[in-house]
């Protein structure tokens, strides 16, 4: 495995290379408008380019690519397909074999009953138990189950019109729950429950206590089933609960939680924005995938992106859905074939919406010791051009020239100009930036289902690609298992009467503080 080391020496690129942007830039058409692509404020050159493409080559990044959609079990240390891709392929796309069926067919089956259920709801023909139509959608999940729809939804807003209200609960944090509904009446809400297993220990717990909060009003049993629908493969948990089995929303072992938002996980999206726009959702995933599957290596890019900062309000969770989406497929420390890394592997990833974060910690990107590369998102068109696109030229002007500040900085010459030829020695160090620091552009249209559905597969796509230049596991998460073993271990501890001994004197000393104050009467078994 060989490893790249880009080092920071050019602050010349753009005046070697006035065609940067034509070289290092890609634009993909659209049916809503052209998609653009500008990596060329990155440390890059064609010699670097090169090396990355001969990595890419190494790493058999184009044999890994074809078996991924083939279906092939690439998590295999759970010995697994992986096939978010097969999620948005046409139902007459090239069939997808796994265990010699083809899965299209159950995708495009659970896919028809999604927009029957969700025609039913939007169009007032789904009743609650006392005949009112139901007004609020409340999506009860965790992890990918939560953070992918709820990101869409929040995107998607503006194509949400004569939809039912949609909430999202995913903290056990009982604040979660009370706070939803507190607004919310049980006759006009209906609950989507979303854990594959029906185990996931947050959902249950705050499924059982949706439906405590709804039978306090509707007292009888036989009217769950008019509130509640699931998202899961057991079915015996889910009719137990009440919930009756057509509306059970089936996904298979190959969706991994945080890929899973094109499956019926995304239940509660199609219900907010019809299925139609679900639909326009995944074929321009469809179309991302067509790309990354046919463009030839040399078209490609990627970097170690860590910040990610949508220029867009309604992408305020972006950020949060891809720190799931990368950093629980790449935060690995072994190898494929368990070795130790000697490298460094999954950034941290984390941002906020523009122009929220330039006041709060673009300070340290600009002039911190950390490199930090950005990816930077806007879109051409706003969905609330007020006062004549005042607000969105704003939110450009400062989307463009952050960039350009990020790569150019200032010298310290040009501080001294600024200052009326101050001879302030201190006060020029203070002020000088040193630019050089690398970022990503990425313009939209506008933010629409379809270029949505790009977006987060080109996310996808790229978490895959650094995977394998990594040679990790990108698709398995041991990583999240321990912390919810000891929580088992610890539960029933926050009943004892006695000192608590068993753990580390820490783990003790913060249970017994606990323990000592807590309101709350021991019920110990
Ligand atoms: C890999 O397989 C395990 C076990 O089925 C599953 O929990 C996980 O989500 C899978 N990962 C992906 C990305 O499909
Ligand atoms: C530069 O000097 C002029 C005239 O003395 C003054 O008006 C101006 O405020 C000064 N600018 C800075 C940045 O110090
Ligand atoms: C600063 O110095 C430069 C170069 O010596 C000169 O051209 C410029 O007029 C000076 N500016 C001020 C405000 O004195
Ligand atoms: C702990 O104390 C509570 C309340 O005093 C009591 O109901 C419970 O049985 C006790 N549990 C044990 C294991 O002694």
């Amino acid at each position: 495995m060989i490893q790249l080391e880009i080092i920071l020496i050019f602050d010349n690129y753009f005046f070697d290379d006035f065609k940067r942007f034509e070289h290092y830039s890609l634009e993909i058409n659209t049916p809503d408008g052209p998609f653009l692509f500008d990596y060329s404020k990155n440390l890059i050159n064609k010699d670097i380019l090169r090396e990355l493409f001969s990595l890419c080559r190494e790493c058999q990044i184009e044999e890994q690519r074809t078996k991924i959609f083939q279906g092939e079990l690439i998590n295999f240390t759970e010995k697994r397909a992986v096939l978010h891709t097969a999620l948005r392929t046409p139902k007459d796309g090239k069939e997808v074999l796994v265990d010699g069926k083809n899965v299209l067919l159950d995708i495009h089956r659970v896919l028809e009953q999604m927009k029957h259920f969700s025609e039913s709801i939007r169009n007032g023909q789904w009743k609650g138990y006392t005949g009112k139509t139901i007004t609020d959608v409340v999506n009860i999940g965790i992890g990918g189950s939560d953070l992918g729809p709820l990101m869409v939804t929040e995107a998607l807003k503006p194509y949400a019109k004569n939809g039912p209200h949609v909430h999202f609960i995913s903290n056990i944090d009982g604040t979660h729950l009370c706070e939803t509904v507190s607004k919310l009446s049980p006759e006009t809400t209906l609950f989507i429950i979303a854990s594959k297993t029906f185990t996931t220990q947050e959902t249950i717990t705050n499924a059982e206590s949706a439906k405590e909060w709804f039978l306090n009003q509707a007292k009888d049993l036989k009217y769950v089933a008019k509130h509640f629908v699931a998202l899961s493969t057991n079915t015996q948990k889910v009719t137990e609960f009440g919930i009756a089995k057509e509306n059970m929303f089936e996904f298979w072992d190959w969706v991994g939680g945080r890929y899973s938002l094109w499956s019926a996980i995304g239940l509660s999206i199609v219900c907010a924005i019809g299925f139609d726009n679900f639909q326009q959702l995944l074929a321009g995933a469809h179309a991302m995938d067509k790309h990354f599957q046919e463009m030839p290596l040399e078209k490609k890019f990627t970097t170690e992106t860590h910040a990610i900062l949508p220029y867009d309000q309604y992408m305020h969770r972006f950020s949060a859905y891809f720190q799931q989406g990368d950093m629980e497929s790449n935060g690995k420390y072994r190898t494929k074939e368990g070795k130790q890394v000697d490298y460094t592997t999954g950034p941290i990833i984390w941002g906020e919406p523009g122009t929220n974060g330039q006041h709060a910690f673009y300070q340290l990107i600009h002039q911190g010791t950390k490199l930090i590369p950005c990816d930077f998102i806007a879109t051409i068109e706003t969905q609330n051009p007020i006062r004549d696109n005042l607000h969105h030229k704003i939110l450009l002007a400062n989307f463009l020239a952050q960039t350009e500040a990020l790569m150019r900085g200032l010298t310290e010459d040009e501080v001294r100009l600024n200052n009326n030829n101050s001879t302030d020695q201190l006060l020029i160090y203070h002020k000088a930036f040193r630019g050089n620091r690398p970022t990503n552009s990425f313009i939209l249209p506008r933010i629409t289902p379809f270029t949505l559905g790009m977006l987060i597969a080109a996310y996808e796509h790229k978490i895959f690609v650094q995977g394998q230049i990594w040679n990790i596991n990108s698709y398995d998460q041991f990583g999240v298992e321990l912390g919810k073993q000891l929580a088992k271990v610890i539960l029933p501890e926050l009943d004892a009467n006695q000192s608590v001994t068993a753990h580390d004197s820490s783990t003790n000393g913060l249970i017994n503080f606990i323990n000592k104050y807590r309101k709350w009467t021991p019920n110990n078994k």
